[in-house]
Formats: structure tokens, C-alpha cells, sequence
């Protein structure tokens, strides 16, 4: 599978499938979040799906117990290939996530990229995620050699955060594409970079090139 994933931080329906069609070459799984989700929810995993993708929902379930578990039972009705919870739910409420059969791949986020932090803090989310049957993170590009090391090669390091030079918006802990996948990450996810360039089908193919590694 490529390891870029990306995030439709988009309004509309149509616009999210021009990206979608654009940069099938280079991409194999879309990040649907709720900006996208609340717009167009079933339609925009069908159109996905039907596109021979996959679909990473990104709505970062953090409730309690018993409604984060019927949370995932829906995502897993809609077909979606891996979904996030937020690890400060805590251990009862990954657990329970962890519990449903035949579930998409859960991801927990340990602390959000635009928020600045210590790979300690990281590293302890990420290993308490590990131990409830969690199958990885989303951690920052800085802590994806530590996390691998510690909860080993088989748990999921997935990493926002990811600029293709310096820039001045609200994530903090960045890294380039190619310095993500050598640390060792699973799938590095991109939004901006690529949604806000003058050409985004250019941009995916040279993130695609910078990534075989
Ligand atoms: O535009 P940008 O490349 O910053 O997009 C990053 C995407 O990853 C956004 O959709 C954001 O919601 C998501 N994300 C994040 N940090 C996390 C979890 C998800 O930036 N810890």
C-alpha cells in the first residue's frame, strides 16, 4: 500500500472527488475528518470506495465507554479501512473499541501535532494504547523512532505534521516526507501541502517519488 494518506479538509462533495480521481496514481487511502464527514458522511465513503480506495475516518471518538464501542460497530458497517480514538479516553474506552470483531484498524491519537509536548508523554499513551489491543498511533514525524523501538515493529506509527519545507501554520511538531518514512512511519498523512498547492496532482506525485525509499 503507498504510504501517503490524504486528508480531505474539504468542504464539498465534488471538490473531494476531483481529488480523489487526481491523485489516484500516487495515493490508496483518503483521510476523511469531520469537516468533510458532517457534509457529505455515507456518500463520500461510497465515492471513495468505489474508486478502488480506502477510507481512514478521522473522527477522533473520545466518549464514553459503552458509545465509543457502538461507534466503531458503525464505522465498521460503513466499510472504512481504519478509524481514530483518542487515547485520554482511556484504558476502559480503548478497550472497548479494541473489543468489536471484525473492526477496521483503530488508531490512537496520542497528543495533536499542533500541540507542543515531550516524546515521554507520547511514548506513555502510546504504550498504554498498546497493552488495551489498540493497533497504533498517530504521533507526530519526532517520536516515530521511539515509539517503534519501544512497542515494536508490528504497532501502526502513523504521522501527521508532515511539510515539505519551513512553515508558519498551527502544526509544531514537522518533518519532511522522506525524514517521516525513513524514521520508520506506516503512513505519513498530508493535508495542506498538498490541498492548497497551485497544482495538487504535482505535488501528491513528488510526495509519491520522495517517499520510495
Ligand atoms: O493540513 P495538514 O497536513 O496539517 O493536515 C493534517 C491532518 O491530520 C488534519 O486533517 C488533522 O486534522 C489531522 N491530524 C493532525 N494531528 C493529529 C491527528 C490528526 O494533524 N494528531
Amino acid at each position: 500500500m503507498k504510504k501517503t494518506i490524504l486528508a480531505l479538509d474539504v468542504y464539498d462533495f465534488q471538490k473531494a472527488e476531483r481529488l480523489v480521481k487526481e491523485t489516484s496514481p500516487y495515493i490508496d487511502v483518503y483521510k476523511i475528518g469531520p469537516i468533510l464527514f458532517l457534509q457529505a458522511g455515507k456518500e463520500i465513503v461510497k465515492m471513495i470506495k468505489d474508486n478502488g480506495k480506502e477510507v481512514f475516518l478521522d473522527l477522533k471518538f473520545h466518549d464514553i465507554p459503552a458509545t465509543v464501542k457502538r461507534s466503531v460497530e458503525s464505522a465498521r458497517e460503513l466499510g472504512v479501512f481504519s478509524l481514530t480514538v483518542h487515547s485520554i479516553g482511556g484504558e476502559e474506552m480503548l478497550k472497548a473499541a479494541a473489543s468489536v470483531e471484525n473492526r477496521p484498524k483503530i488508531w490512537a491519537v496520542t497528543v495533536l501535532t499542533s500541540q507542543i509536548t515531550m516524546p515521554e508523554e507520547v511514548l506513555r499513551r502510546a504504550k498504554l494504547t498498546k497493552t488495551c489491543g489498540i493497533d497504533g498511533v498517530i504521533s507526530s514525524p519526532l517520536e516515530i523512532s521511539l515509539i517503534k523501538k519501544e512497542c515494536g515493529k508490528e504497532f501502526n506509527v502513523v504521522t501527521p505534521g508532515i511539510r515539505l519545507a519551513k512553515t508558519n501554520d498551527d502544526q509544531k511538531r514537522v518533518a519532511t516526507p522522506e525524514t517521516a518514512i525513513k524514521e520508520g512511519a506506516d503512513f505519513i498523512v498530508i493535508g495542506r501541502p498538498i490541498l492548497e498547492a497551485e497544482n495538487p496532482i504535482e505535488v501528491a506525485k513528488n510526495i509519491y517519488e520522495r517517499t520510495l525509499l
